[in-house]
């Protein structure tokens, strides 16, 4: 296939000959930017988000465009940008006029001169984001690759166009980009670019935080994450925007005995995580399982090492770290608190696995308790393959304990069986201290393994419970 072919058929969907018609009405150029282009080439699938720069103005573009498709989407525009977005069924399409300056955060601030499609290309972020195709009559479909892009992509290099001080300065949020794009796609940073992310680390602090979260959610949901986080550690942006997980770094060592490094210990279990779940949550919980042993290390003459009630501490600490972050405060956060508070439970119990203990990690964990598991298969890391093997068997113990205690007891999503209402009615109570020792008492007793999980049972030792307090029951009256 010639090269020009090559490039049309990545335009073979009718909505660019709609562009590039409401273009050429409009007498001005229209290209397709950016990420479209790239992942084309890269052959990640079809992108839907497809980025339109016009020479001359993107929001006019935009209403020509959607005047022109059938049912006339709704045009968004964005005037302090200059951008406008419209969806075409499964396709979201954003038009933006080429600038001589580049983006800019600060969105008081919209006077930004307009450029040739060259001005354009010149402030955008990397060379392999930097390509466009020619949506004009006589080009159409022609590559305009001024930074050697696709060189870059065969490469596997992420560079900036211009010096990259001058690209990070324009937006700093692009020190992060670029490493997450290494993360995502397995590249490697120039090293002019790498040096000057190092240099400009400090800057990252003028990005709001949910951009920055933006980015380290998409390096979690790569494939290697830890390739993110070590170049985060390295270029030492990492203690600005997460100083909890740099402060894990290091090893002391007292009288001969060290610890291992957390940090990097850390960076193994997401990553080991990361092959066997999608879910971004529990790969926050990987990450930041171990942060409360930073502040809780002690050296103890006789035991050594510890971080005692370091999961606890980990846990608060999760709270305020998605608070700084600006993440969600809601049961997602509970979610990865109770995966850190819990990190340790599974281990304690799995040199001796009894169906108690199991029947209340069970109870604790409540429906996330495969996740626990998950997490906890993560973190072993040992490089000793006798010990790896023998905590994987302990797991696999815990696991199988953990269905066979399910099945019988089903703890999963403890319901009581009997309610406090039915405690209240038998012994003709009023709200009282006693309902509540009622109630724990038979939780306990079934965790306890006393007796089983079901309603007789348990009214029984309600009944022999409530005689033990002094209590009458209604029949009795
Ligand atoms: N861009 C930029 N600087 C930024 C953000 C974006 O120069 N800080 C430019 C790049 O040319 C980029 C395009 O805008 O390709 C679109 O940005 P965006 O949609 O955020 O990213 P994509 O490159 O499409 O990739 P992804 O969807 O994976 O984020």
């Amino acid at each position: 296939m010639s090269k020009s072919q090559y490039y049309t058929n990545a335009l073979s969907n009718p909505v660019f000959k709609t562009v590039s018609k409401a273009a050429s009405d409009l007498n001005l150029e229209s290209y397709v930017i950016g990420g479209f282009v790239r992942d084309y080439i890269l052959k990640r699938g079809d992108s839907k988000d497809i980025d339109i720069v016009a020479v001359g103005s993107g929001i006019n573009l935009a209403q020509k465009v959607s005047n022109l498709l059938p049912g006339k989407p709704k045009v968004s525009v964005f005037k302090n940008y200059g951008t406008a977005m419209l969806k075409a069924g499964a396709i979201e399409l954003e038009f933006v006029g080429a600038r001589k300056e580049s983006y800019q955060e600060d969105s008081r601030n919209p006077a930004v001169e307009e450029g040739t499609l060259a001005d354009d290309q010149n402030r955008r972020d990397f060379t392999i984001n930097a390509m466009a195709l020619s949506l004009n009559d006589e080009t159409f479909g022609e590559l305009l690759d001024p930074f050697n892009g696709v060189e870059d992509l065969k490469n596997k290099i992420i560079r900036t166009p211009l010096d990259p001080d001058i690209t990070f300065s324009d937006d700093p949020l692009r020190m992060l980009r670029a490493i997450r794009f290494a993360t995502q796609l397995g590249f490697k940073i120039d090293k002019k670019s790498f040096d000057s992310i190092t240099r400009n680390a400090d800057r990252i602090k003028i990005i709001s935080s949910e951009r920055v979260v933006d980015e380290l959610n998409k390096i979690l949901a790569s494939p290697k994450p830890s390739i993110g986080f070590a170049i985060l550690n390295k270029t030492n942006i990492l203690p600005h925007i997460l100083p909890e997980l740099s402060a894990l770094k290091g090893v002391d060592e007292v009288k001969g005995q060290r610890h291992k490094d957390n940090f990097w210990h850390t960076l193994e279990v997401v990553d080991n995580i990361a092959k066997t779940t999608d879910n971004l949550w529990l790969r926050w919980a990987a990450l930041l399982h171990d942060i409360g042993k930073a502040p809780t290390k002690k050296f103890d003459k006789k035991a050594g090492w510890t971080f005692h009630g370091h999961e606890f501490v980990g846990s608060k600490m999760v709270y305020k770290l998605f608070k700084r972050l600006k993440m969600p405060l809601n049961e997602k956060m509970k979610f990865v608190q109770k995966m850190v508070y819990m990190s340790s439970r599974p281990i304690v119990i799995a040199s001796d696995v009894t169906d108690s203990a199991v029947r209340r990690l069970v109870f604790d964990a409540g429906e996330y308790i495969d996740d626990l598991m998950t997490l906890c298969e993560a973190d072993i890391t040992t490089k000793n393959p006798a010990k790896f093997k023998k905590y994987h068997t302990n797991f696999k113990k815990v696991r199988d304990k953990i269905s066979e205690v399910e099945e019988r007891d089903h703890i999963r999503n403890f319901q009581p069986p009997i309610s406090g209402e039915e405690i209240i009615k038998t012994f003709n109570l009023k709200p009282s201290r006693e309902i509540g020792i009622i109630k724990d008492a038979i939780k306990e007793a079934i965790l306890e393994g006393k007796i089983p999980n079901e309603y007789e049972d348990a009214k029984l030792f309600m009944l022999q419970k409530g005689k033990e307090l002094g209590l009458k029951t209604n029949q009795n009256d």
